[in-house]
């Protein structure tokens, strides 16, 4: 089964409006309510479609609405079966401080092919080498670093690592230094940084380092179109953490999780730029129209490209 091509203009409309409802926000210091404007849009968005969706990653449980929560059913409950991630904006930061990186994601899944996961760290890895004992996240960083270099025929010097920016990193980020390989230091926004293995243009050969756990599910969706390689490992570090884990399902706490456990089957995957990024260009709202991009993927298509769109701005 695949899903119909029909759903791609509708995620990216859904997309791309949060992205604008957003934009409004953008610069204002309150990048909680430049978030709930997005998820607000999404929320609206996602309900006019005929489709039986219901949110496996979201922005938190049942208690936290208005947030889209996870188990949460949208869509006007009449078509196909959906597992939905969404990150209405992320980047939070980004937006309030009007800096570059700031995106409206979403990502959809046939039903039971998206991983339901709940909100921790997750320790992840992401490259364009699909090889198998290459990289992987249980080498140590000299490892892949020396693996890498071999199989891509460069030096050490000549490799670019994306790194999140973080106390937390700092013996990798020394390891990195050490083995003389250029940093990309990114503040936020690992959804991008796992990104930019996808593309020689982005001059990026590793991603790696702990970042949220939606974030790592949401990048493998894009990932997998991409024909890239992905690992994750949830970090469950408190009590509770781990209570909900097992609740969710997940019996084996270290599990360190393959792509295609976390995403299987076919796949649409809309990430438009809020302020413009790496990736795609910010919103630009002009008059009663607004100009937008989203790098938008659709597995069983083959469709993998930013998009850029000129749409009214309707009053509903
Ligand atoms: P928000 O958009 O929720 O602010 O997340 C931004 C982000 O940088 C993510 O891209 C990343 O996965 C996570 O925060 C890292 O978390 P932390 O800031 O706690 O290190």
């Amino acid at each position: 089964m695949t899903i119909d091509k029909k759903f791609i203009d509708l995620f990216l409309n859904v997309a791309s409006k949060a992205a604008l409802a957003s934009s409004y926000l953008v610069g204002k210091k309150d990048k909680i309510a430049a978030d709930k404007a997005a998820v607000d849009s999404m929320r609206i968005e996602l309900n006019k479609i005929n489709m039986c969706g219901e949110i496996v990653i979201g922005e938190g449980e049942l208690d936290e609405a208005p947030m889209l929560y996870i188990g949460e059913k949208l869509g006007k409950l009449n078509g196909p079966h959906f597992d939905i991630a969404v990150d209405p904006l992320e980047g939070t930061n980004f937006a309030a401080n009007n800096q570059p990186g700031a995106l409206s994601v979403i990502a959809v899944a046939e039903k039971n092919n998206l991983f339901n996961a709940p909100e921790t760290y997750m320790d992840k890895i992401s490259s364009n080498i699909t090889e198998d004992g290459v990289l992987d996240l249980d080498y140590s960083i000299k490892k892949n670093i020396q693996n890498l270099a071999d199989y891509k025929n460069k030096r050490p010097e000549n490799l670019t690592i994306c790194v999140l920016d973080r106390p937390r990193h700092q013996k990798i980020i020394d390891n990195l230094k050490n083995l003389k390989v250029n940093l990309k230091l990114i503040s936020d926004g690992d959804i991008s940084g796992a990104l930019l293995v996808t593309n020689k243009e982005y001059n990026v050969d590793l991603f790696l380092g702990i970042g949220g756990g939606p974030e790592g599910v949401l990048a493998a969706s894009a990932l997998d179109a991409f024909n890239c390689n992905f690992q994750g490992r949830f970090l469950f570090e408190t009590e509770d953490d781990k209570k909900r884990a097992f609740k969710m399902g997940i019996k084996d706490l270290d599990k360190k999780y393959e792509l295609n456990e976390i995403v299987s089957g076919d796949s649409i995957f809309c990430a438009t730029g809020v302020t413009s990024g790496d990736l795609v260009s910010g919103i630009v709202v002009d008059k009663n129209e607004f100009i937008s991009e989203t790098l938008i993927t659709h597995k069983a298509s083959g469709l993998k490209k930013v998009i850029k769109l000129k749409q009214k701005i309707s009053s509903k």
